[in-house]
């Protein structure tokens, strides 16, 4: 039988992340602006601390200014809504990026609203969620532009593709559903109470697995032929003989789908890790060199 290509998502985020650090390079030369981001950091969350040092380490590789600010857990709201007043108005920032979770005592969307629509690299504010469900130039979530852009370079064009989203996150399944919708899909969006998901997922050219629930999707839920994006990043145990060096046991990383399972039926499917992984930070350096322009007055470049 033949086995599923697989979609190579560092290797697409390498491409991506080459072009903005030339857009970069030419912005300094011709207008002298080296764009900037901004990440805010509340609190010690272990893997948003792993994912803020990632995001500064590879904007810096592409040429960008980079600053983090680290704020303790006990900010009260009030304290961090004049922060991100105070980098609105700081012309010499590009991109603002506030890391989630934040601890309860705020309110996520009160200050994620108080954010520049401008200077939303996230693309999670009101504003730019609105633009996109229009299909008017908004900043895209990072993840899901990155599944789009696998999908593009498996598939090219997608126009009549039934698209199923597992998932109905604010930052992952809802703005899929528009970006597909902008491409032309047939789009269904399921979720924890949705019937007969496995006959669902087996009607669907596009699979976009994103629930968070380890190897959930199963070989015979899969459409043979079909294209498999799987945004999962769980963390299991690996096999039992398996240990670290210290003597724990080990950890495996796994998707949303039964990987091994999956490549068996699909004609295109995404690995975890290497698929949509390197495809998100890939897309925040993207979405802040167009925030840059943007404030300048520049024409978007074609990243
Ligand atoms: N936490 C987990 N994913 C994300 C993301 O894409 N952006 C932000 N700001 N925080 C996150």
């Amino acid at each position: 039988m033949n086995e599923a290509q697989i979609i190579d998502g560092k290797a697409i985020a390498r491409r991506i992340r080459e072009r903005v650090a030339l857009e970069v390079e030419n912005l300094k030369q011709k207008n002298g602006l080296t764009p900037s981001l901004t990440v805010i950091l509340v609190g010690e969350d272990p893997a948003s601390q792993i994912y803020v040092k990632s995001k500064e380490k590879q904007a810096n590789e592409v040429g960008m200014i980079s600053d983090t600010i680290r704020l303790k857990a006990d900010i009260t709201e009030k304290n961090l809504l004049k922060l991100i007043n105070e980098l609105n108005s700081d012309i010499s920032v590009n991109g603002i990026l506030l890391q989630l979770p934040l601890p309860e005592h705020i309110d996520e969307g009160k200050v994620i609203f108080a954010i520049d629509p401008l200077k939303d690299v996230d693309g999670f504010h009101l504003v730019n969620i609105g633009r996109l469900w229009t299909g008017t130039k908004a900043s895209i979530p990072c993840t899901p532009s990155g599944c789009l852009q696998l999908l593009k370079e498996t598939l090219g064009d997608l126009t009549g593709k039934r698209a199923l989203i597992l998932g109905r996150s604010n930052i992952v399944g809802k703005p899929m559903a528009a970006l597909l919708l902008n491409e032309n899909c047939t789009v269904t969006i399921a979720h924890s109470s949705t019937i007969d998901l496995a006959d669902r997922c087996r009607e669907s050219d596009i699979l976009i697995a994103a629930v968070g629930r380890p190897q959930m999707i199963l070989g015979d839920w899969i459409k043979p032929g079909s294209t498999v994006i799987d945004v999962g990043i769980n963390r299991i145990d690996a096999s039992l003989n398996e240990k670290n060096i210290d003597g724990k046991p080990a950890k495996q990383l796994v998707g949303d789908v039964n990987f091994e399972e999956a490549k068996l039926v699909a004609g295109h499917i995404s690995p975890v890790p290497g698929g949509v992984g390197p495809m998100t930070i890939a897309n925040l350096l993207r979405n802040t060199v167009i925030a840059a322009c943007w404030q300048m007055g520049i024409d978007e470049p074609n990243l």
